[in-house]
């Protein structure tokens, strides 16, 4: 009797959890009609070699991006070498499962190897080659996936902190106007593209502005950029929703698309300056910056989950100016934040846990959705 009672009720507890999960609407059903939801993907994720993490972003999102094999050193490994074969994979699964697909991305100071800017002897190339090379590559890669994939980084992190440019060795070689010339390859290689321009900090005043008038000098020269990608590494603490509501609405201003690209709340304490996301830091490790390694306290947990409350909030607010939320990453175990700007620390920056289950800040997240979005 005993038993056959225990049973009912495991078997009816059974039952509500499972119905409750059903009821749970997914990211991308909660923002329905507002913005798109996405993840970053490596391959591990996209060829689909863990079934739960596989299901999850199926289920949960609308909008993919490669995290790095689309970049110039996968990509464009030699002068007269491309690999398409990550990429293929990439732009595959984003059709199967009927996504919006991002291409991330053409110009970059990062992971683009040495050779690019380089004569045979080592000396650096001239303007006229290192544009001949920015206009192959761009043609290759974008005319590849013509039609398939919706919308392109063309130009990433083009800004220092101040606003002004930072001296990378495109703007070095070609000029100030890499920038233009680099949305133009795109535009002529697949006309019908989105093309974005995508940084990080912009919610400092120092490089808002920088960016906002590069984003009116490209307006006014007629070049096609559709919308600016804000990536969104943030903090628990910074910045605040304030600057963050104001970064959507001044670049709104400006007609173009707000995205928030590569979202991520870092719980971990920041060794100097941050946040950031100037992928040159690198940082000692110290055990003191890594507190959570056997796991997350309660208290942080609730933090975070306040902060992506907060954070969704705001986004939804301009629901169509912002037209996608896309997290750089789909669970705490891959993020790139478990080993930036410190190697080897144990983060907790994204909705789902190591075990691919969605952790309180998930929940907060559906929680936040205006209730007409869906
Ligand atoms: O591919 C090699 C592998 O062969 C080698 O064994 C391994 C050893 O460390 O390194 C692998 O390369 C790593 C690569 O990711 C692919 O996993 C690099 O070390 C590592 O530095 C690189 O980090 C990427 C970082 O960009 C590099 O700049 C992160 O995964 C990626 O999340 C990050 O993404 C950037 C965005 O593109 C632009 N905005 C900032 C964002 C975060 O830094």
């Amino acid at each position: 009797m005993r038993a056959t009672v225990f049973a009912i009720i495991v078997l009816a507890f059974g039952f509500q959890t499972e119905a409750n999960a059903q009821q749970q609407p997914t990211l991308k059903e909660a923002y329905k009609g507002c913005f798109l939801v996405g993840a970053a993907l490596n391959p591990s994720q996209f060829s689909g070699r863990d079934p739960a993490e596989d299901a999850l972003i199926k289920a949960q999102f609308n909008t993919i991006s490669p995290e790095n094999v689309l970049k110039w050193e996968i990509v464009h490994p030699r002068l007269d070498t491309y690999d398409f074969s990550l990429a293929d994979k990439y732009v595959e699964f984003g059709q199967q499962n009927h996504m919006f697909i991002i291409g991330h991305n053409l110009v970059w100071h990062s992971q683009v190897p040495k050779w690019v800017f380089e004569d045979e002897k080592g000396a650096p190339v001239t303007r006229d080659v290192l544009l001949a090379r920015m206009r192959d590559h761009i043609s290759k890669v974008v005319g590849r996936y013509k039609g398939r994939i919706s919308g392109w980084d063309v130009v990433n992190e083009a800004l220092n902190d101040d606003g002004t440019l930072r001296p990378s060795a495109w703007k070095k070689i070609i000029g100030d106007d890499y920038i233009e010339i680099a949305f133009r390859y795109a535009h002529e290689a697949d006309p019908q593209a989105e093309l974005y321009y995508n940084d990080y900090s912009l919610e400092n005043e120092a490089k808002r502005k920088g960016a906002l008038e590069l984003v009116k000098r490209l307006k006014a020269k007629g070049i096609a950029i559709i919308g600016v990608g804000t990536q969104g590494h943030f903090s628990l603490d910074s910045p605040t929703t304030n600057q963050v509501d104001s970064t959507i609405v001044e670049f709104g201003k400006l007609g173009v698309k707000v995205m928030i690209t590569e979202l991520d709340v870092d719980v971990l304490p920041w060794p100097a300056g941050g946040p950031t996301a100037d992928v040159s830091l690198n940082m000692a490790s110290d055990p003191k910056l890594n507190p959570y390694a056997s796991g997350l306290p309660d208290a942080v947990q609730q933090q975070l989950s306040k902060r992506y409350a907060d954070l969704f909030v705001t986004f939804a607010k301009h629901c169509g100016l912002v037209s996608r939320v896309t997290f750089w990453g789909v669970t705490d175990k891959e993020s790139w934040k478990n080993n930036w700007p410190v190697r080897g620390r144990t983060d907790y920056p994204l909705l789902f846990n190591r075990d691919a289950q969605p952790k309180p800040a998930f929940g907060a997240v559906i929680q936040a959705a205006p209730k007409s979005a869906s």
